[in-house]
């Protein structure tokens, strides 16, 4: 039997992960992954789904692993975390307080999410973005994790093909693989920013039913211009591809705002999330925005599926809209982070760094220092104590010369992870 985890105060501080000492990162006493199975305990093999056979998510192991060490003790200076290191600001979680002392039960709300919530949302979209939106289109996720689920069962078949352009964020291969649909790769380049245009998509001469784009990318950071998305959407349409604008770093930009898809297709599925700009993560709270037609297969799945995304959490979502002032000064805060690095990282030995025009994410190509990414990766967490995500999640063919640096924490950790660097490459 497992031990019950005490709660204790470091759960309850904003930081971009956990402190000494916190009981949810020590790994339990009776953890052994060595341990049999329980179906091979019994001497019997049951069949395991084909589908469930992706790859791990290698930062996220990587998270786990540093949230323990840093449990335990040690000292590590943490850039591979892709969350931010705040909360939601106070005033929306004071309200969700109240809602609790006003509902104690909580109970499920519509499959959707509240009206009161995707109507805020519509009315965003509106204020963002100028683009009027009916809040019908809207449907309230657990995370834009599970939106992805949603989009993907709702605009594809199993057997279609999905084209991804590398380097990706990962959970997308992974996710439309559990669904049994196809994937084409597509490779971009530092040379083209790291990301797609319509000339890319022509000159693949690849066959495809839909296309996901990220931008601000995740994990380059880098964006797809305006006039090149109004591009990308017209190829879309033109080639009955269906476009999934995945938009979860949207407002943190540093250059220039992000546009949304919708404003040049109407065909295209946008999804955005509370975790990153909101600074909801473990909130667990998203949204899709769908055409129309698409609206009423939402409804059917999202009811069947997941019955209803977390009410109290919706309250806070709610609430946040009320509050862009303290998040787009995280913004700031991150942009203060990116500038550090960008001065920081190069004399220290970094050099090969991605525009980084929004998110909190630096992808470094360290050909030059080495061929083995993850190696390096657990070096330099050994001996400079620094943590990255090595870059073989994004690019499973280039990774191995690649780096993703977060720096979404403290200015501080960001001199001190040049300062480390410095010492351990110099
Ligand atoms: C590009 C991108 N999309 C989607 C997600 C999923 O986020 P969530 O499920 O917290 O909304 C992430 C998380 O890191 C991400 O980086």
């Amino acid at each position: 039997m497992r031990k019950t985890v005490p709660l204790t105060a470091s759960h309850l501080k904003p930081t971009a992960g956990h402190g000494a000492g916190c009981a949810c990162c020590m790994p339990h006493e009776d953890d052994d992954e060595d341990e049999p199975q329980d179906t091979q305990q019994k001497g019997r093999t049951m069949k395991l789904s084909k589908r469930s056979d992706i790859e791990t998510f290698r930062a996220l192991d990587n998270l786990r692993a540093v949230n323990e060490r840093i449990a335990r003790g040690e000292d590590i200076i943490r850039l591979e975390a892709g969350q931010p290191c705040f909360g939601a600001p106070q005033a929306a979680l004071d309200y969700a307080i109240e809602m609790i002392k006003n509902d104690p039960r909580q109970g499920y709300t519509d499959a959707l999410g509240m009206t009161l919530l995707r109507d805020r949302i519509a009315v965003y979209y509106r204020d963002q973005y100028g683009e009027d939106l009916n809040y019908n289109r809207v449907t309230v996720t657990v995370g834009s994790s599970s939106g992805f689920i949603l989009a993907f069962l709702a605009a594809f078949d199993a057997g279609d093909t999905i084209a991804l352009t590398t380097p990706t964020y990962p959970a997308y291969r992974n996710i439309l693989k559990s669904l049994n649909l196809n994937i084409i790769e597509i490779e971009t380049r530092a040379e083209t920013n790291y990301q797609p245009t319509a000339a890319l998509l022509e000159d693949s001469g690849k066959k495809f039913d839909g296309l996901i784009i990220t931008s601000p990318s995740n994990p380059t950071g880098a964006m797809i211009d305006e006039t090149e998305l109004q591009k990308i959407c017209a190829w879309c349409e033109d080639n009955d591809v269906r476009l999934i604008s995945d938009e979860a770093y949207h407002r943190i930009t540093y250059e220039k705002p992000a546009q949304t898809a919708l404003k040049y297709s109407k065909t295209a599925i946008v999804l955005n999330t509370f975790s990153k700009y909101f600074a909801m993560t473990g909130w667990r709270m998203g949204w899709v925005v769908v055409p129309g037609d698409m609206a009423d297969r939402m409804k059917r799945l999202s009811e069947s599926l997941f019955v209803s995304p977390p009410t109290l959490s919706q309250h806070v979502a709610y609430k946040i809209f009320d509050h862009i002032d303290v998040l787009d000064g995280y913004v700031a805060h991150y942009k203060k982070n990116r500038d550090i690095l960008r001065e920081g990282l190069p004399k220290a030995g970094l050099k090969n760094l991605s525009a980084a025009q929004g998110a909190f994410y630096f992808y470094v190509d360290v050909s030059d220092l080495t061929n083995n990414a993850p190696d390096f990766c657990r070096q330099m967490l050994d001996e400079a104590g620094v943590s990255m995500t090595a870059g073989l999640d994004f690019d499973l063919t280039r990774g191995h010369q690649t780096l993703r640096i977060s720096y979404a924490g403290t200015p501080e950790d960001m001199h001190e992870a040049c300062a480390r660097l410095g010492k351990w490459l110099g």
